[in-house]
């Protein structure tokens, strides 16, 4: 039967011992992006970055999907009807909450459970870690219906893959499994469907327990690495470590210092310290 879903519908969330499951709520599309979706994924996350009791965010799909990409009709059909204004409009409601994703202040893990196109490369880069079902179908389907990877999708292979899998990728259409999207470097590992949210946990799990502070300016400093040069990027470093210093940074590295050198209990190389 025919689903009309309401804008708030069109995502689900819960949030459950420091960790925020957020869902593309349309599995009868395949969970594809139209305007609504990204309208309301913005407001998702943005109403989550700052609460207190969310220390991860988690993106994963409800149903048989994770994202099938831009939706055809809503993103694009009906939006290009529109003229210009409106086009960009949408482009813009899609893009913005992928960049957001993309700073996050919240370290973020995409769990994709099923099939992942063309647009979905973005949030699929946004987060910081990616454990895919060995399953799952990740595929740059643009050029099967005549258009090129946008909105961000061939700078996702370019800057994640080897470029020789990349172009193959984006000018062949053809799918590739979770464990093949390990391999070429698209995700950062594939588990069997059955373990995909235990293992996802087990990360969620283990980032909760490290320094909020710490975990945003490694992030920013490892995404921010990519475009520097070398002697730029050991600035930048420097200056983010002493910014985390307005972040109780000091005391925190006192702290773990002195469990290691003077209370021995814990080892940096084997865990994190007692925060
Ligand atoms: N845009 C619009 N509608 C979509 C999309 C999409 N991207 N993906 C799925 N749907 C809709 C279908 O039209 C169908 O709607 P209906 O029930 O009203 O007929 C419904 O979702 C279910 O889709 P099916 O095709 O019936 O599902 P199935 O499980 O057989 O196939 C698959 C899943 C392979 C994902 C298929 O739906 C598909 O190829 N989708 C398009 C994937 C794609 O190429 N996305 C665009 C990438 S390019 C970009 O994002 C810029």
């Amino acid at each position: 039967q025919k689903i009309e879903r309401a804008e708030e519908d069109t995502v689900a969330f819960t949030v459950e011992n420091g960790i925020a499951w957020v869902k593309f709520n349309r599995p009868e599309k395949r969970n594809c992006m139209s305007p609504k979706l990204n309208r309301q994924m913005g407001k998702v996350i943005a109403d989550l970055e700052f609460r207190d009791d969310v220390k991860v965010l988690v993106l994963t799909g409800e149903g048989d999907a994770w994202s099938a990409g831009m939706d055809l009709k809503e993103y694009f059909r009906e939006t290009e009807a529109q003229g210009l204004g409106m086009i960009r409009k949408s482009q813009r409601e899609a893009y913005s909450w992928w960049e957001r994703l993309r700073w996050y202040e919240k370290p973020t893990i995409a769990m994709v459970n099923g099939w992942c196109f063309g647009g979905g490369y973005g949030p699929l880069f946004a987060c910081d870690i990616a454990i895919a079902a060995d399953d799952a179908q990740f595929g740059l389907s643009e050029i099967n219906w005549g258009i090129l990877p946008g909105g961000g999708a061939s700078k996702v292979v370019a800057d994640l893959m080897p470029l020789r899998k990349a172009m193959y990728h984006a000018m062949m259409g053809e799918n590739l499994t979770g464990k093949q999207a390990e391999e070429q470097g698209l995700v950062t590992e594939a588990v069997p469907a059955d373990r995909l949210k235990a293992r996802v946990l087990e990360i969620a799990e283990a980032l909760a327990k490290k320094d909020g502070h710490a975990l945003r300016a490694t992030k920013w400093a490892v995404r921010r690495m990519t475009e520097m040069t070398y002697d730029n990027a050991e600035d930048y470093l420097i200056r983010a470590q002493e910014a985390l210093h307005n972040f109780g940074g000091v005391e925190a590295r006192k702290e773990a210092t002195r469990q290691f050198l003077d209370e021995k209990s814990f080892k940096p190389g084997l865990g994190t310290f007692d925060t």
